[in-house]
C-alpha cells in the first residue's frame, strides 16, 4: 500500500468511530440508488453465534434475529412477537430448544410455532417468520429476496476445518455489496491500492451461474516477500473467499470478506483469517497435529491484523466511492464489463431502481459485535 494511505487506514483501524475530515461518506452525498441484490448475506462469523445465544443483526433495511438452541439448531426469524410485538432481540432468551420472548413469555420451538405462554394455559396457533438460513464455511447466512422468494441456489462449501474459527472485524460504512464483490474482478487496483507485484490473474464470471472462481499468483499481502497462489471464489454479491494453499502440504490460508446491505447505500464489512495446519515446523510430527490447531488460532489473529491493513484500504474506497453507471474503463482492468453484466442476475428491479433515501451518516463505525 502507497505509504501515505497507511497512517488513515490504521487510525480506521484502531477506533471504533473515525471521522475523515475533509470527505464526507459516499450516501450523505448522492443518494442511494440502487436496489439489494438478492442472494445470501453473512450476518455472522459462527462462533459468534454460540448455543443459548440470541443476536439481532441489520439485514435490508430490516432487522433478522438469530439464535442458537441448546441443541445446536440455528435460527433466524424476524424480530418481531406474533403476540404483541414485542422484538426477540430485546431480551429474548433461549431456552432449551425454545426461543422465548421477555414480554410475556410465550415460547417457540425450532419450526417457528409457538408452544406455550407464561400463563400455563394453552397456546395461540402463532408462528415466528423464519428466514432461510445456513451455515457454510465458518459463516452464518440469510437468504434475502426482493420478492420474498425462497433460495434459488445454495453457498458452495469451500473446504475447511469447521472446528477452527475465524478472527474476524466488522465494520459498518457507506457502500453496496455490488461495488466490494466488485474487488474480486477490478484487477488494476491490486498493484495500485495493494502493492501486489508480479499479479498473475485469470477467471471471469459466467453467465447464470451464482459462483464464480478466480486464480491468482502475486507476492506483497498477507505472506510479505512470499509469491502466493490464491483462488477466489466469489459467491453471488455477497462474499468472496480466498484460498492459498501453503508450500509442501503445511495447510491452508482462508481469508473470508463478506459484504452485508444493511440499508439504502449501506452495508456491513465482515473479514475473517483463518490458518489451518497440518503440524508445526520443527516439532515431532505428533506433537505438531496435537499443538497445530492452538498455534493456528494465534497466528490467524495475527494474520487478521495484517490483512486488515490490506481490507482497509479497500474500506476506505468504498465508504467515500460514488457508482460509476458508465465506468471509463481502460485497458488493465480487469474483467470489469463481464462482472456488471453478470451481476445484473442478482436483481429483481433493474439497477436503478427506487430505493428511499436516508438522514446522512458522517463516519465509518466499527459494527456492534
Ligand atoms: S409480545 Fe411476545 S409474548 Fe407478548
Ligand atoms: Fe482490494
Amino acid at each position: 500500500m502507497k505509504p501515505h494511505l497507511k497512517p488513515l487506514v490504521k487510525q480506521l483501524l484502531r477506533s471504533r468511530k473515525v471521522g475523515l475530515p475533509g470527505a464526507a461518506p459516499a450516501d450523505s452525498l448522492h443518494a442511494p440508488s440502487r436496489p439489494y441484490p438478492n442472494g445470501w448475506f453473512c450476518l455472522a462469523f459462527a462462533s459468534e453465534v454460540r448455543r443459548g445465544s440470541v443476536t439481532t443483526r441489520p439485514l435490508a433495511g430490516a432487522e433478522v434475529v438469530l439464535y442458537r438452541t441448546a441443541g445446536g439448531v440455528l435460527r433466524a426469524v424476524r424480530p418481531q412477537c406474533p403476540h404483541l410485538g414485542a422484538h426477540l432481540g430485546v431480551g429474548g432468551s433461549v431456552e432449551g430448544e425454545e426461543i422465548v420472548c421477555p414480554f410475556h413469555r410465550f415460547a417457540f420451538d425450532p419450526s417457528g410455532a409457538c408452544v406455550r405462554t407464561g400463563y400455563d394455559l394453552p397456546p395461540p396457533k402463532a408462528s415466528l417468520t423464519q428466514y432461510p438460513v445456513c451455515e457454510v464455511n465458518g459463516s452464518v447466512y440469510v437468504w434475502w429476496h426482493a420478492l420474498g422468494l425462497p433460495p434459488q441456489w445454495q453457498v458452495p462449501v469451500i473446504p475447511m476445518d469447521e472446528r477452527q474459527p475465524f478472527s474476524h472485524d466488522t465494520f459498518a460504512l457507506a457502500g453496496h455489496p455490488q461495488d466490494v464483490i466488485e474487488n474480486a474482478f477490478d484487477w488494476g487496483h491490486l498493484p495500485a491500492l495493494h502493492g501486489l507485484k508480479g499479479l498473475d490473474i485469470e477467471g471471469a464470471p459466467v453467465a447464470g451461474q451464482p459462483v464464480s472462481t478466480v486464480t491468482a499468483t502475486a507476492r506483497g499481502t498477507v505472506m510479505r516477500g512470499f509469491r502466493q497462489s490464491y483462488t477466489l471464489t466469489v459467491i453471488g454479491l455477497a462474499s468472496i473467499a480466498a484460498r492459498t494453499v501453503l508450500p509442501r502440504g503445511a495447510g491452508s490460508l482462508h481469508v473470508m470478506l463478506h459484504a452485508t446491505a444493511t440499508g439504502p447505500g449501506r452495508i456491513e464489512l465482515r473479514f475473517g483469517t483463518k490458518l489451518e495446519l497440518t503440524g508445526v515446523p520443527g516439532l515431532p510430527r505428533r506433537a505438531g497435529r496435537a499443538t497445530a490447531m492452538p498455534v493456528a488460532r494465534l497466528l490467524s489473529a495475527v494474520l487478521q491484523r495484517v490483512a486488515s491493513v490490506d481490507t482497509g484500504a479497500d474500506l476506505l474506497m468504498w465508504h467515500h466511492q460514488e457508482h460509476v453507471e458508465q465506468p471509463k474503463l481502460a485497458r488493465g482492468d480487469g474483467p470489469i464489463g463481464r462482472y456488471r453484466q453478470w451481476a445484473r442476475q442478482f436483481y429483481t428491479e433493474p439497477p436503478g431502481g427506487v430505493v428511499a433515501p436516508r438522514p446522512p451518516r458522517t463516519e465509518v463505525g466499527r459494527a456492534e459485535e
